[in-house]
């Protein structure tokens, strides 16, 4: 596993530092990968077999499970390893905090410099955001607080990098390449001109929407203004242009049809119900005709066997990831529907990794029908994304 970052926002980490991140990150893959792989042996010989029906839901897969002792292993040992990657990330931030400003500082106050950062500090937090640390990541993402610098997008950018255990891009870019690339091969019709990734955090997986359509405005926008400014930071640094705002997705900073992608990415399942409805309304308002919102998400539990369906809401259970399992139970066609899309547009997908795989067996995924498997949502080596949405 590679410590160092691959932009300008850098610190040097301390030899104890990098083998920490390594050995957390492989902990985290052997849970992922293999515990994983146990879990589920465990299940099909041990836990099913017994059962006097067969169960109705991952919440009756997640009753019989949650006694056994592979369950246990699995579970402490993933909450472990989530508190370890960002123990071991602060750490280091917290002892080169002023190096960080410094180099951010260089890279926004950078000539010659496209991309833009439009920060609104009067943004309001709704209370959802304060409620919880989601994730187990200390302090959340810190929201509109001015004087928090960089840090909070510091802490996620590290962090991720440990979290991935490199199964998500080498610039934890692959969400944003597998979906900009989904959207150019199902709708080669569309030529977009303005697209908007929201809830970009760092803005990782906006980047790829620019380098896939060169010829588009590209925007993130998130309600962090913390993590805006590490996002803002760090195009720079990968020479690529983006612009960043601070704004709720209940309130899109864009004028009515004037935008030809809304993307998410492991965003809806972070908000209550009702904010998820608001930024569907939002995304429908701003779509031109024919405009593509697609949202990259976990896959619904309706589509997944028990099993695979209580293997996935394990977060909503140990992770504080409060609204996962309930987003889960939707119906995503009626998302879209509700907020104004028509039934017939609705699509959505299964693909292999962007980065990782062949052109042509991306294209193949991508033009058939969604097929959901164990790997599909579930990070490990071997997996598959899910996207939905729906044409304006
Ligand atoms: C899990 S992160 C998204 C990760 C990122 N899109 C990716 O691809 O890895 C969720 C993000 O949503 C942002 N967020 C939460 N509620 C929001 C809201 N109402 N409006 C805009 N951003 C919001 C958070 O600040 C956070 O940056």
């Amino acid at each position: 596993m590679e410590t160092r970052l691959p932009h300008d926002l850098n610190i040097d980490k301390t030899g104890w530092h990098r083998a920490r991140e390594r050995a957390v990150s492989s902990l985290r893959a052997y849970v992922l990968n293999n515990l994983a792989g146990d879990l589920r042996a465990d299940y099909e010989t041990a836990v099913e077999p017994t059962l006097d029906e067969p169960p109705a839901d991952g919440v009756a897969v997640h009753k019989a499970m949650r006694p056994r002792p592979a369950f246990r292993l699995y579970s402490s040992l993933r909450c472990t390893a989530q508190e370890l990657v960002w123990s071991t990330v602060i750490d280091s931030i917290n002892q080169q905090a002023d190096v960080l400003e410094e180099q951010a500082e260089a890279l926004t106050t950078k000539s010659g410099v496209a991309g833009t950062l439009e920060l609104d500090e009067s943004t309001e937090l709704p209370d959802y955001y304060r409620a919880v640390d989601v994730h187990l990541m200390p302090g959340n993402y810190d929201g509109a607080a001015a004087e928090a610098g960089v840090l909070p997008g510091a802490v996620y950018d590290n962090g991720f990098n440990v979290f991935a255990f490199g199964a998500m891009g080498k610039e934890h870019n692959d969400i944003g390449w597998s979906m900009a690339n989904f959207v150019k091969l199902r709708f080669p019709d569309i030529e977009p001109a303005t697209i908007v990734d929201v809830g970009c955090t760092i803005g990782h997986n906006t980047l790829p929407w620019k380098q896939t359509f060169p010829d588009a405005d590209v925007y993130g926008v998130d309600i962090a203004g913390a993590c805006l400014r590490y996002a803002h930071a760090r195009a720079t640094s990968l020479g690529v242009e983006a612009h960043f705002r601070q704004a709720s997705s209940d309130r899109l900073p864009f004028d009515d049809a004037s935008v030809d992608v809304v993307f998410s990415s492991m965003f809806l399942h972070e908000l209550p119900a009702k904010h998820i409805g608001r930024f569907i309304s939002e995304a429908h308002r701003v779509l031109r005709p024919g405009g593509v919102l697609i949202n990259m998400e976990l896959p619904p539990n309706a589509a997944l066997p028990p099993f695979d369906a209580f293997y996935l809401d394990w977060d909503s259970y140990y992770n504080n990831e409060p609204f996962y399992k309930a987003f889960r139970d939707q119906d995503y066609r009626s998302l879209c529907t509700d907020a104004g899309f028509e039934s017939e547009n609705f699509f959505e997908g299964v693909m292999p990794r962007y980065t990782y795989v062949d052109a042509d067996d991306f294209e193949k995924a991508v033009l058939s029908p969604a097929e959901f498997d164990e790997d599909t949502g579930r990070l490990s080596d071997a997996i598959q994304w899910y996207g939905f949405g729906a044409r304006r």
